[in-house]
């Protein structure tokens, strides 16, 4: 019998808390992340999916590991990723968190002013480091300007295969909506472009091409 295909999946945003009550973020809803996992699972994949906070729910089968923080996710995709053929990193992970973490909530009169931030530890960019010839890894660009510039940068800089480029300047798509519309870019130089469609319908285009 052939070996099942493994394939990690990120999903959804990161928190990174300022005190108890009080979080940085952004709007992703997780829903194309778990679109690529539902389909992962309907082609017979094994999916580990590590989700930042949504309210949508997994289909069952697939393995689920909730996080909340950048250095949670890393530590879960770190965890899986040797063990994983297919890697897709949808997450819009946190680029920077708060230097300092409040015990206790800060009152509105003691609240700083300023917040002093740290960056985060760049998880795709370890992945591509940590690659090996078998592995495959594909990347999100989330541009609002100079999109495939940008894409082409990260796709050579973090050593991956491929690269999902979205245009979220475009209110149509994107974060926190159901329909999407991306360009692939390959590390082979292939160009593809996929048109505006339900982010399931994406999905599929998107494991079509990654595993011709
Ligand atoms: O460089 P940029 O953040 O735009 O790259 C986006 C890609 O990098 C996405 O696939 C995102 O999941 C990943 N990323 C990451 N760790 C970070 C920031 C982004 O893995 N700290």
């Amino acid at each position: 019998m052939a070996k099942k295909i493994n394939c990690l999946i990120s999903a959804g945003p990161t928190r990174e808390w300022i005190d108890p009550v009080r979080f940085i973020s952004n709007p992703s809803s997780g829903k194309m992340g778990y679109a690529l996992a539902k389909e992962a699972h309907n082609r017979g994949f094994d999916v580990n999916l590590v989700s930042g906070p949504v309210s949508i729910r997994p289909v069952d089968g697939i393995m689920v590991t909730r996080v909340e923080t950048a250095e949670e996710m890393r530590k879960a995709m770190l965890e899986k990723f040797d063990s994983s053929d297919l890697i897709l990193m949808c997450a819009a992970v946190s680029d920077h968190k708060p230097k300092f973490q409040w015990e206790q909530k800060k009152k509105k009169d003691q609240f700083p002013q300023n917040i002093e931030m740290i960056p985060n530890k760049d998880i795709l960019l370890e992945l591509g480091q940590k690659k090996k010839k078998l592995q495959t890894l594909v990347g999100f660009a989330a541009e609002t300007e100079n999109g495939v510039q940008n894409a082409l940068e990260k796709l050579n800089k973090k050593n991956l295969d491929w690269i999902a480029l979205n245009d979220i300047s475009n209110k149509k798509i994107g974060f926190d909506k159901d329909f999407n519309e991306i360009t692939l870019f390959s590390s082979s130089g292939k160009r593809v472009n996929l048109d505006f469609s339900k982010k399931e319908e994406l999905a599929t285009q998107m494991f079509e091409l990654i595993l011709k």
